[in-house]
């Protein structure tokens, strides 16, 4: 039977996965069965290599749905989730897809039952697969194999990597977009990758042994470790937690652990002693970001003549809302969302049902970014570097504070968030999974508002508003 080959065997359907990780393909064939009326106890999903023994006879092919066929319902949430799902090593996953996909056509509001086990499973299998990503970009290490001889080949550096599922590919463009100018191979066991600084091809599975251990630019590395290790922000639990042990077999600097712990809190006295401010390593308190924040000069704009603006609400508040960046007054008083904006944003809290003084407010960029004109200031909205330079400072607070929602207001503060710029008209109304493990909702700024005026003003505020809804209504799901 050939990979593409689907057969119908009496009312059954077999489907051959082509590759273990294929959504595209999944998506393709699912569409087609819905829309041919296929119950879900009717398929297979058979992964490259996999048999479906209960199936094995029979040989008719894939139905064609007709001209007439109901077009297929498939909520923004679903396929966020499925998309990442479908990377998981679960044998189920596929069958898990279609079970979803064939019920959302009676109930599109399915995704939305916390309680349905389907519903919980593909949440659990589309964690499980981020935080796969999140491990293979942190801890995936280069090693230097070839030092070219003709004077043009580049250097080739290989990594061995073990991930937990069906990433490899799925992670490809993270490491040519990190490491565009490095020839580059990383091998795992579920696949390789290579890269040449202009082309990535795909090879086989590999072994540990085919990867090199220990290399000149591992002293290197290590010298840079040891360089940026902060003792001050040694949590050993933490530590762990984040770099499991089964990931330090493959990182230089890990043989170095031992010796940095050991002499971290002489370190750490000594830091103190001198007064010196850390910028190598993330805060773990509001009170150290706040400080942090103060003296950062990482973008222009922390070097204009102003005060940048911590966020502020409780350290635990289960929604984040993020702004652009402090205004005129928000300089001046030093707190968020107190000028103009702010009120627009407190009265559509308001009205909504959102209690501001429980939630964590900032900002995507901590400094106001103005041009002189006369006595005014105005305005500037921050270029895409600056809030992504800024980026550091809002991911410190999040990672402290550990929102359940992240409420974006405005483009700048949803690229602070996601690393990228997105529109809003399409990204809001339906949450964005960040990595950890929190939802993002995307909104208007509440300027933007106060820029409007006529029928415009009035059906973006009832847009602002709807989405104010969706993040109460989803609050209060999740008992908040
Ligand atoms: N606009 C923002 O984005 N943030 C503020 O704090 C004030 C105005």
């Amino acid at each position: 039977m050939t990979a593409l080959q689907h057969v119908k065997l009496g009312t059954y359907y077999v489907v051959n996965m082509p590759e273990p990780d294929d959504f595209g393909f999944w998506r393709d064939r699912a569409r087609q069965l819905v829309q041919c009326d296929v119950p879900p106890d009717r398929v297979a999903w058979v992964e490259p290599g996999g048999t479906a023994s209960l199936f094995s006879h029979g040989d008719r092919r894939m139905p064609v749905p007709d001209l007439s066929a109901r077009p297929v319902r498939a909520s923004k949430r679903f396929m966020q989730l499925a998309r990442n799902a479908a990377h998981h090593t679960d044998p189920e996953r596929f069958a898990l897809l279609y079970r979803l996909l064939w019920r959302l056509q009676s109930n599109p509001r399915m995704m939305e039952d916390k309680a349905d086990s389907d519903v919980r499973r593909v949440e659990e299998l589309d964690k499980a697969v981020r935080r796969d990503a999140h491990k293979m970009h942190a801890f995936v290490r280069f090693r230097l194999v070839e030092e070219g001889d003709e004077p043009e080949a580049p250097e080739h550096y290989v990594a061995w990597f073990e991930p937990d599922h069906h990433i490899l590919r799925r992670e490809a463009g993270f490491f040519v977009h990190r490491f565009a100018n490095m020839r580059w191979s990383i091998l795992t066991p579920r696949g390789s990758l290579h890269w040449d600084g202009e082309t990535l091809c795909e090879g086989p599975p590999a072994q540990k042994s085919d990867a090199p251990s220990g290399d000149p630019a591992e002293d290197l590395w290590r010298k840079y470790y040891a360089s940026i290790f902060n003792p001050a922000r040694l949590k050993i639990g933490a530590m762990l937690k984040e770099m499991p042990k089964k990931y330090w077999k493959n990182m230089p600097e890990a043989a170095l652990i031992p010796e940095l712990v050991a002499g971290a809190q002489q370190r750490e006295a000594s830091m103190v002693a001198e007064g010196k401010a850390d910028f190598t390593a993330k805060p773990e308190t509001l009170d150290a970001v706040a400080k942090a924040i103060h003296a950062c000069r990482n973008c222009p704009i922390g070097a204009l003549e102003n005060h940048a603006v911590m966020g502020e609400g409780p350290r635990d508040a289960a929604l984040m809302i993020v702004g652009e960046q402090p205004g005129d007054q928000e300089d001046i008083a030093g707190r968020p969302f107190v000028g103009p904006a702010g009120q627009v944003l407190d009265a559509a809290l308001e009205e909504t049902g959102i209690d501001r003084s429980a939630a964590y407010v900032t900002n995507a960029v901590k400094h106001f970014k103005y041009v002189q004109r006369g006595k005014r200031r105005l305005h500037q909205t921050p270029t895409a570097k600056e809030v992504d330079t800024c980026r550091w400072w809002q991911e410190a607070e999040r990672a402290i504070v550990k929102p359940k929602l992240v409420l974006a207001l405005g483009a700048s503060a949803a690229r602070g968030i996601l690393g990228k710029t997105v529109s809003i008209s399409k990204a809001r109304g339906e949450p964005i999974s960040l990595d950890d493990g929190s939802e993002l909702w995307v909104t208007a700024h509440p300027s933007y508002l106060l820029r409007l005026d006529g029928a415009a003003k009035a059906q973006q505020e009832r847009l602002f508003a709807a989405d104010l809804a969706a993040v109460r209504a989803r609050l209060a799901e999740l008992g908040q």
